[in-house]
């Protein structure tokens, strides 16, 4: 996938097609394809060519994209899932065992440890910069970077409906996240977030959003150390632009924007394999109306189960098992504030929240967020559980 996509990605793009590794303190991707010239009697030939190559690469990215662009977006999947499995081990890893055996074209050159490599010390893997790249990264022709202000509605919508048709799916391509307008304002602008973060990628001509990640700001204690971070999410590029090395970009203009801000470290999750994880989580569903589940295919009957009996299964009692439960109030802010603090504390890498960072995340929001507690009064002082 890596390879075929270097060439649709036209202009510099990634580093290879400039036949060179990026350091992982490298800033500037243009730097180094001058840097070779110089002082080379052949450089300026050298640079026509170079200029040459590269409006060959323009001109076959338009017509490919042209081609593409007349294809479905499902069937462009289905060829990209062909690829994919064509070129045995460059596809995305779903495991360790795939990730060992496939190389990161992109992610060696990203100060974050080999998946081999044993790692018996904790601190920042480089020093903090003090010479920040100062211009975003270059972006395939015909795309431009767009701040996106989701305080207008109408952006937010666009915003919405791009994670809606082209977000994060199940492995047969069956199921999407659908996180509301609200849900993305509650997510994306926590205490400090700020606007420069939410970096869309457009389409000149139609001004079509195509691409997006975010960081929001993160305190994050890792063992004894306390970090100020950033926590990146929400990155995905269009259907009919994906393989051509977006991702990359969109990860480097981020991180240069996080460093603007004097923020050199960062947070995420991610559904594939990448160098390398430093934790693993696994969801657990609790079916809450499973015959709907099973219907549109989510789940399936188990083994020995009819449907009227997987339905008593999950059916709720009448009341809460758990004495007391009750939705979470302004009020309780600061114990719950205290008691989450407390239990995080254990984990060797856990956020920090302040008081209006526990009420951001954890203050219930009709459709969004919904927060229990349980409250015991003892000798006049009132404590949660
Ligand atoms: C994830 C996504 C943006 C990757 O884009 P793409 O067009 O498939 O891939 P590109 O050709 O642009 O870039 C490939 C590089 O991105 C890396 N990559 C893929 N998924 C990634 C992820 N979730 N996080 C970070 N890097 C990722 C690949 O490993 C590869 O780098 P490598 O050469 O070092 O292996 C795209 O597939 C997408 O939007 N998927 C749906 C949403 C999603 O899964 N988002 C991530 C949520 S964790």
């Amino acid at each position: 996938m890596a390879d075929q996509s270097e060439t649709a990605a036209g202009e510099r793009l990634e580093e290879d097609e400039n036949g060179h590794g990026h350091c992982s303190d490298c800033e500037n991707e243009e730097k180094h394809s001058y840097n070779r010239g110089v002082g080379d009697e052949s450089g300026v030939k050298k640079k026509k060519k170079q200029k040459r190559k590269k409006e060959k690469a323009v001109d076959k990215l338009e017509t490919s994209e042209a081609q593409v662009s007349t294809l479905p977006a499902e069937k462009i999947q289905e060829i990209q899932k062909a690829i994919e499995l064509f070129s045995v081990g460059q596809g995305p890893a779903k495991t360790m065992e795939e990730a060992s055996k496939r190389s990161y074209q992109f992610w060696d050159t990203q100060p974050v440890p080999k998946l081999g490599e044993v790692v018996s010390s904790h601190g920042p893997i480089e020093p903090d910069k003090d010479n920040i790249r100062q211009e975003p990264y270059t972006l395939p022709p015909g795309f431009t970077w767009d701040a996106l202000d989701l305080g207008d509605r109408a952006v937010l919508k666009e915003l919405y409906t791009l994670l809606n048709e082209n977000y994060v799916e199940d492995d047969d391509n069956m199921f999407r996240f659908d996180y509301s307008p609200e849900f993305l304002l509650w997510a994306l602008r926590p205490p400090g977030w700020l606007p420069q973060w939410h970096c869309g990628v457009r389409v000149i001509t139609s001004k079509k959003l195509v691409g997006f990640i975010s960081a929001i700001p993160a305190t994050m204690q890792i063992y004894d150390l306390t970090k100020k971070m950033v926590e990146i999410n929400f990155l995905c590029v269009h259907k009919k632009l994906r393989a051509k090395r977006v991702a990359p970009v969109l990860i480097r203009e981020i991180t240069r924007r996080v460093h603007m801000e004097g923020i050199f470290q960062a947070v995420y999750t991610a559904g594939v394999v990448l160098p390398k994880p430093v934790g693993t989580c696994r969801y657990w569903h609790r079916s809450l109306n499973p015959r709907k589940l099973i219907e549109v295919k989510f789940s399936h009957l188990s083994r020995n189960m009819t449907m009227q009996r997987t339905m008593k299964l999950y059916r709720l009692p009448e009341a809460p098992k758990t004495a007391g439960l009750r939705p979470m109030e302004l009020r309780h802010i600061p114990a719950v504030h205290k008691l989450l603090g407390q239990y995080l504390s254990q984990f060797h890498l856990a956020p920090v929240m302040n008081e209006e960072e526990v009420q951001h995340w954890l203050f219930p929001r009709e459709n969004i967020i919904d927060t229990f507690v349980v409250e015991v009064i003892w000798e006049g002082s009132q404590n949660l559980a």
